[in-house]
């Protein structure tokens, strides 16, 4: 059985008075049988992980390199992630990919570069409206997810999880009704199982990401594919992102 995965993408928001207090707040909400994890921006993750330790709340980076070291300027490392308290990174995010044009060579390249230094991975795919529009959808989001994934061993698998986020669906308060998100995952589920074995396909958790709020939580992870949520502006205001946690449990 999959355990359900709530995750926060704070994007470029908050200060870091503002991002210790909303790490502490979901830090102090009971959770049972459900994995939060908060993504911060880059500056803010030491606050954030020393205001978790010790607790249930995994923390990531949004971004990291697809280098170990070395005269990479202004880029971040996994190491230098995994060095203060972070376990996990969000790759792949489509504002990575099409605000700054990361293709999926890249994204691969940052994927086995986080997972071989010691992170888990959130990767995340989706298509845009147009390509919904052509009926590309499935096409977009196997091609992201077999090229980022690919040559990766059953236990460098076993550390990723997957977000589908439709690029339509982001910060646009339109979201992908449960049916339009449950058979994309069902298809994702899919092609993991035929790339990968049907157990990694049963194992993976495939989250839902796009405009999630505490009003849609419930009936999108009630699909049984969707197992949890990458949620970005509800996720800035406790009383908005701890309701969708419950959601999950
Ligand atoms: P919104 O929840 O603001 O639509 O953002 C989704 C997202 O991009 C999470 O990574």
């Amino acid at each position: 059985m999959r355990t359900p995965y709530v995750a926060g993408n704070w994007k470029m928001n908050l200060d870091r008075r503002a991002a210790r207090d909303l790490a502490v707040a979901v830090r102090d909400h009971a959770v049972s049988g459900v994995d939060v994890g908060l993504f911060p921006a880059l500056v803010h993750l030491d606050e954030v992980t020393r205001a978790t330790a010790g607790s249930h709340v995994r923390v990531g980076g949004q971004n990291c390199s697809d280098e170990q070291e070395g005269a990479f300027t202004g880029e971040v490392s996994a190491r230098m992630l995994k060095d203060i308290g972070a376990t996990v990174a969000l790759v792949g995010h489509s504002e990575r990919r099409h605000v700054y044009g990361e293709s999926d060579e890249f994204i691969a390249r940052k994927v086995r570069r986080a997972l071989e230094d010691g992170l888990e991975v959130m990767l995340c795919v989706g298509e845009t409206i147009e390509e919904r529009r052509d009926g590309r959808t499935e096409a977009v989001c196997q091609a992201q997810l077999t090229a980022g994934l690919e040559g990766l061993d059953h236990a460098a698998l076993a550390r990723v999880s997957v977000a589908y986020e439709p690029v339509w669906a982001i910060g646009t308060g339109e979201t992908a009704s449960p049916e339009q998100a449950g058979a994309v995952h069902s298809y994702l589920r899919g092609v993991l199982s035929g790339a990968f074995g049907d157990e990694v396909g049963a194992a993976m958790r495939i989250l839902y990401g796009g405009s999630v709020k505490p009003t849609n939580a419930a009936e999108l992870m009630a699909v049984p594919d969707i197992d949890g949520a990458l949620v970005g502006g509800a996720s800035l205001r406790p009383e908005l992102f701890l309701p969708i946690i419950d959601a999950a449990s």
